[in-house]
């Protein structure tokens, strides 16, 4: 089974009364375990995919399922539990609670859902973004990168299917988004969560294992990057001609 599916997702927005067909039947899946990226032009929609893969924007039309269970059409109340236990998601900005530790902001969200994280994962999750030192520390004094590895900790915390990223390496200069893509590497082998991640640098996209191509509204086309960049730019910029 897949962790994600996506079939034939529509998106459209209005603006000034000009209707924009963002995405047009974007089709794609992320087996159980694996690490996959979406690049694209900027404006190709990325972002508008994420958030429907994230159920957090309805599409107009299409599905999106997690391990086999549907985000479409579900009550509120059944998507935020959904959404809470089997997606993370990690954006440019990590949206951390400044006041709080590391600790705590990796706890948060099973906290909002009514539970911890056992002491033997936080250990483990602490140790795979090499914050085990700064676990105390209120999250408004760490770098960029110490912040981003905490979210993306927070994000595996409640052991999600899938996890989501949105251009998580942004805000990071290149050794810290060097760091933190091999820190995602480690999470998706050693705890199993499978991974999308959306990056337009191929420095960055290459730490996945397939990367797709979102251009005019659909996917045109995957390909293996045998994790190395100079694949992940060729193959990009073939599929762009
Ligand atoms: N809420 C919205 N209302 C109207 N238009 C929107 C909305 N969200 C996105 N768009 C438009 O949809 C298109 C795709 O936007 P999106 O943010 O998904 O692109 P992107 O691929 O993530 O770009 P970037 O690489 O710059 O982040 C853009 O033309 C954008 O202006
Ligand atoms: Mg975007």
């Amino acid at each position: 089974m897949n962790a994600l599916q996506a079939t034939d997702l529509r998106k459209s927005f209005r603006v000034e009364g000009r209707v924009i067909d963002v995405l047009r039947g974007v089709t794609l899946a992320v087996p159980e375990g694996a690490f996959h990226a979406v690049m694209g032009p900027s404006g190709a929609g990325k972002s508008t995919l994420l958030n429907l893969l994230a159920g957090l924007l309805p599409p107009d039309s299409g599905e999106v399922s997690v391990k086999g269970r549907s985000l479409v059409g579900l009550p509120d109340h059944e998507l935020t539990l959904l959404r809470r236990r089997s997606v993370g998601i990690v954006f440019q900005d990590c949206n951390l609670i400044p006041t709080l530790t590391v600790a705590q902001n990796i706890a948060l969200p099973a906290l909002l859902d009514g539970r911890d994280v056992p002491a033997e994962r936080m250990e483990t999750l602490l140790r795979l973004v090499g914050l085990t030192h700064r676990r105390n520390q209120p999250a408004d004094r760490l770098s960029g990168g110490e912040a981003q590895r905490t979210a993306i900790a927070r994000a595996f915390a409640m052991a999600p299917d899938i996890i989501l990223a949105d251009e998580p390496t942004g805000n990071l200069d290149s050794p810290a988004a060097a760091e933190f893509c091999a820190t995602l590497t480690r999470l998706n082998r050693e705890l199993g969560a499978a991974i999308l991640l959306i990056s337009h640098d191929p420095q960055v996209a290459a730490a996945a294992d397939v990367v797709h191509i979102l251009r005019d509204g659909q996917i045109c086309g995957a390909f293996e990057t045998g994790h190395d960049p100079a694949t992940v730019s060729a193959n990009y910029l073939e599929r762009m001609a």
